[in-house]
């Protein structure tokens, strides 16, 4: 499968992780997978919760890896606060910030400054109300209520 974004620090995160068979993994900012692909194969067997704020990547992760992983459509510190009410641990956890390619290079994402498009730094499109986020798109992000399918994985 084609990976639209290519993490400029896989070598160096995964070196630092040193993931190791049986390990788990929860990745906060898991994107279109880059970083999680490398880390599943090393890992095989151990559980992995890959959480991105956009539907597209989280919808990507899910074709990409199937059953091997737990996808999560929500922000980190959502799924962060969960799992810690749940009683989850890990062995390895990853926060990647930032923007993916996607994002910057298609305009109607809000990201590009190469192309026109509307200003929409929320990354995901249920958190949108055009209206409020034309007058102030920061305080629109952050007010935006959570999006319902954050729970369908329980
Ligand atoms: C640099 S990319 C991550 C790339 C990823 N590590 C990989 O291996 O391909 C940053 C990602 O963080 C996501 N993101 C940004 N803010 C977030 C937040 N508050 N909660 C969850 N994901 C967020 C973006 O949607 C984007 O997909």
């Amino acid at each position: 499968m084609n990976t639209p974004h290519l993490p400029v620090l896989h070598d160096a995160v995964l070196e630092l992780l040193d993931p190791k068979p049986g390990e788990s993994y929860f990745d906060g900012t898991a994107g279109y997978g880059g970083h999680a692909a490398s880390v599943l194969e090393r890992i095989g067997k151990g559980r992995a919760t890959l959480v991105d704020r956009d539907p597209d990547a989280s919808r990507h992760v899910k074709q990409r890896f199937g059953d091997r992983v737990r996808p999560i459509q929500s922000d980190y510190v959502t799924a962060t606060t969960d799992a810690l009410e749940a009683g989850e641990r890990y062995d390895m956890i990853l926060l990647d910030l930032g923007v993916s390619s996607p994002q910057l290079d298609r305009p109607e994402r809000g990201f590009s400054f190469r192309f026109d498009g509307p200003l929409d730094i929320c990354r995901a499109p249920a958190y949108q109300a055009a209206a409020r986020i034309r007058r102030d798109p920061v305080k629109s992000c952050r007010s935006a209520p959570r999006p319902q399918e954050h729970r369908w994985w329980r």
